[in-house]
């Protein structure tokens, strides 16, 4: 079995992964009680692939003259001089992915993530929401070490709060639409912001804030983060029809199973498939790889995966162009390949 942690990822995700797991084991230590703070840590541990706290970070070298990977790498200079914790705001958000993924098992009945057991299964209902909502403000108390100057702490825990309200937002509508009969598109498109891209949009912001830039540059990356963040979303829903649960780490079909609304499901029923009758079960334990495989194949003979594809690139392109209002250097260029591993990866 692939383990997520070997989950190939751009070189420059993959350099900065191993500082922030370093940071996490700093930032977020087993305290008493053991059990609690164990079940927190255990999926930060079991893997990941830390793409958001590698955007955060390389909007800060982006940003500022920071030496790439440097022993002091924690710390990041200023537009103005002073020096923060940066890294503090990367963990901070990467603690957040980490809150909202083992909620969302628990909402979504899903048992395997990060190729674990996911927390719920591990420990038991009452650990596992205990151990998201400690993340959650966890996150706020990493978030408020990175010795910002006062205002620009005080936006970065507004915009925090702000995406963490949004991310239930987006949740709340995940869960309405399971019992729609019809979603439109823009309903869609505005349920992924919510849940899911704002936490990219949060990571860019945030490290743009902090570090004193103007407010044309913090909105043009905040939208590069609502861009690139949907397209990831809308390939996920793709990777969860098309890729073996070994290696994604996450339970294949699922989505299906679930009865999730997503861009190739509302495409296909536009085109006459009847999407109740693809999956007869609706017992995860019960379904079997020949019946997702055949619902595959008709949403692919719908045309419907490809129309997801072509959304999500156009979403990347968009997402893209708004880094112009970066400095031409190798940090932006790293942004632009995240952008398009994004939507090229197959886990
Ligand atoms: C999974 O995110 C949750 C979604 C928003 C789809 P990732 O695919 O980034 O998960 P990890 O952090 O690498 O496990
Ligand atoms: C996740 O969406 C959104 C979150 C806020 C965690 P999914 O439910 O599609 O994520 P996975 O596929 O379980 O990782
Ligand atoms: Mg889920
Ligand atoms: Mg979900
Ligand atoms: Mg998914």
């Amino acid at each position: 079995m692939t383990s997520p942690e070997a989950q190939p990822v751009t070189d420059a995700v993959a350099e900065r992964r191993e500082l922030v797991n370093a940071a996490i084991e700093e930032d977020l230590p087993i305290a008493r009680p053991e059990r609690l703070y164990e079940a927190s840590r255990y999926l930060l541990d079991a893997g990941g692939k830390r793409l958001r706290p590698a955007v955060l970070l390389l909007v800060g070298e982006a940003l500022t003259d920071v030496e790439p990977l440097s022993t002091e790498y924690r710390e990041f200079p200023t537009l103005d001089k002073e020096r923060i914790d940066l890294m503090a705001a990367a963990v901070s958000i990467e603690v957040i992915q980490s809150f909202t993924l083992i909620h969302d098992d628990i909402m979504d009945e899903d048992d395997l993530r990060r190729g674990v057991p996911a927390v719920h299964r591990e420990y038991d209902l009452e650990t596992a929401i205990l151990a998201g909502d400690t993340l959650y403000s966890k996150a706020f108390e990493i978030m408020l070490e990175s010795g910002a100057r006062p205002d620009r702490g005080l936006d970065a825990l507004r915009i925090l709060a702000r995406t963490c309200t949004r991310i239930c937002e987006g949740q709340s509508l995940d869960v309405e639409f399971e019992h729609r009969g019809e979603v439109h598109e823009a309903e869609y498109l505005e349920m992924v912001e919510l849940k899911t891209a704002v936490l990219y949009g949060a990571a860019t912001s945030i490290s743009a804030t902090l570090l004193g830039a103007d407010e044309e540059t913090v909105q043009a990356l905040y939208r590069y983060g609502i861009d690139i963040g949907t397209a990831f979303q809308i390939q996920d829903d793709v990777l969860d029809l098309t890729v073996p649960s070994d290696v994604l780490g996450k339970q294949r079909g699922s989505d299906l199973v679930e009865g999730k609304q997503t861009l190739i499901t509302l495409h296909a029923r536009e085109q006459g498939v009847d999407i109740d009758s693809l999956i007869e079960t609706d017992d995860p334990e019960a379904v079997t790889e020949d019946e997702i495989d055949d619902a595959v194949s008709r949403l692919e003979s719908a045309g419907s995966i490809e129309y997801a594809r072509e959304k999500a690139q156009s979403l990347v392109r968009e997402g893209k162009e708004e880094l112009a209002v970066l400095p031409d250097n190798e940090a932006r260029g790293q942004l632009e390949s995240i952008a398009d591993f994004l939507i090229e990866r197959g886990y």
